[in-house]
Parts: structure tokens; sequence; C-alpha cells
């Protein structure tokens, strides 16, 4: 008797194997086993949907993707929109920026610690990178610390105390001037182009400070999906605490930016190309080390929208 085939029939993506194992302690994993270009299905999308609430960063190596491939990607984790308008973004995908610095001392030669956008009353939720282009011998590395680490720190009389207070963030508020100088400047635009005149520079201050007043936030916040309380407060975007004098708002927050800089809750990530990360904006704070000079690094970033929750 002969067999009867069925009509092909649109297949359940096929689950691949992917393995989860942890990066360091305290943060982070890398995805191990998954080829990130082939269909997920809804369980391995599951998978990393969980890994990334239960390590706060996800890592996946040497992944060829297209910027199509890139989107799909960003869209388990949620909804692409644009962070910066003036950075270039990639023909045909205005969800993904293109983040090319050429000069890494251009700001001062340092980043600082911050949460994206924690000077917006919804900051994105997360972002997913896809490296493009690494600085010939090295450099350009990526930090993250995790905020709910930092609040383990505290000992727990000094954690109900911080509990207790609000802060103020501002995008203008960074002791470093790489923040502001990249606003006044712009990130990409070509040296002496119009758009690069301290007179549009400062309107772009002037407009993003209306748009943008100072806000006012709590120190500690308690991650929507993990139920675990962080520190919020970031040397980026936080300018003062409220209800305290000067002087201790200062070394209030100087300590607890001394807990975020602390190597036991980081992880730090060397690059290679094809590389993704995707962190959750959530619970931690980030900071790109600019020590690659003149080299030129290249990443796709797609920033994924405040989901209502945090
Ligand atoms: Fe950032």
């Amino acid at each position: 008797m002969s067999t009867v085939l069925k009509p092909s029939q649109p297949e359940a993506d096929a689950d691949q194997e992917l393995h989860v194992r942890r990066y360091k302690p305290l943060i982070g994993a890398v995805i191990e086993n998954v080829d990130l270009s082939k269909p997920l299905s809804e369980s391995n999308r599951q998978a990393l949907r969980q890994a990334l609430v239960d390590h706060g960063v996800i890592f996946f190596r040497e992944q060829t993707l297209t910027p199509a491939q890139h989107v799909a990607l960003a869209r388990i984790f949620g909804n692409p929109i644009r962070k910066n308008i003036y950075l270039p973004a990639v023909t045909d995908f205005p969800e993904i920026e293109v983040i090319a610095h050429s000069d890494s001392t251009r700001s001062g030669g340092t980043d600082n610690w911050h949460v994206d956008v924690s000077w917006q009353h919804q900051p994105p939720k997360a972002t997913v990178l896809h490296a493009q282009e690494i600085p010939e011998g090295g450099g350009g590395d990526t930090i993250w610390s995790s905020a709910a680490a930092v609040y383990d720190l505290l000992d727990a009389d000094l954690a109900r105390y911080f509990e207790k207070l609000s802060a103020v963030n501002t995008f203008i508020a960074s002791p470093k001037k790489g923040a502001l100088a990249e606003l006044l400047s712009g990130y990409d635009i070509p040296e002496g182009s119009e758009e690069n005149s301290v007179e549009a520079g400062l309107a772009r201050v002037r407009d993003a400070a209306q748009k943008y007043p100072p806000i006012e936030v709590p120190v500690i916040k308690t991650h929507p999906e993990n139920g675990r309380k962080l520190v919020f407060v970031n040397e980026g975007h936080t300018s003062h605490l409220l209800g305290v004098s000067k002087t201790a708002s200062q070394n209030l927050l100087n300590y607890l930016y001394d807990l975020v800089k602390t190597p036991e809750v980081q992880a730090r990530f060397e690059w290679r190309q094809g590389d993704v990360a995707i962190w959750d904006n959530r619970q931690v704070q980030h900071y790109a080390a600019r020590d690659y000079g003149s080299a030129r690094r290249r990443i796709h970033r797609i920033t994924l929208e405040h989901d209502g929750a945090f």
C-alpha cells in the first residue's frame, strides 16, 4: 500500500538546543549553541526572555545577522524605538542606529556609569547591540554592573534608609562632560558641518531641556519581573538627593556609585565581530570603555520601548 504524503504544512519553528551559561557569578550569561539567523521556537524565545530577566545582560558570540534578523531578534523582547534621532540609521531600518566612534577620546576619554535615558519617566526597557566592526588592537569593551547586586551589598539599615529617599535625574547631570559634549556636537556629524556648530548644539540642549525638565525618581526601585530591589540612581543622570543637605547628597551618592564600580557586581565584555549583547536597562547600569583612540568601532543598536511596568 502506498503512503499518502500529506501536503506540506507550515512547520512550527524547530527548537534549538540552546544553553544558558553563567558569565559572572552575579551578572550576565552567554547563550551558547544557538544560531540567531535561524528561526527560534516559542520555547526558545521564552528561554531567552527568562535569561535576560535572570542575568541582566546576555551575550551571543559571533552571530551573522542581517538587519531584518537583528530587528526580529529585538522584537522577541519588546518594541523597537528610535533612541537618538541625531544618530545615523541603517538604510531601510530606521530602528537600527549606527554607533560609529572613530575617536574614542573625543569626549574627554571616559564614559560614565548610567542607565539609558533615566532622565525620562519611562526609560527604555532593553537594548540589543550587534557588533559590526571592532577596534583593531582591542579596546572598546562594554561593562555592565548589576544594580540589584549593588542593592544586595547594602547593610540592611542603610538599604531601608535609601528606600525612603528620592533623587533628581536630568540629562545634564553628568559630572563628566562627555554626555553634554555629545549633545552639543551631535554624535557623528562631521566636524565643520552646519549641524555641528556651537549654535546648533546649544539649540539642541535648549530644546531637550524644555522637553525634558529634571524629574524626581526613587533611589531604590523594584524590578517588575524578578521582584529584586535595585539601585536606580546613577552617575550619568542623577544630580542630587532630595531632603538632605548638599554634602550628604554628594557623599551618599558617591557611596552608591562606588558600589556600582565594584568589580564583583560587574561583567566586562570583550567584543568580537558579530557578537550580540542584550541588556535589561531596568536592572543594570553600563559603561563603554573609550580606550581605542582613533581606531574604528561600529555597533548597530536597537533600543526597546518602556513597557509600562517599571
Ligand atoms: Fe548607554
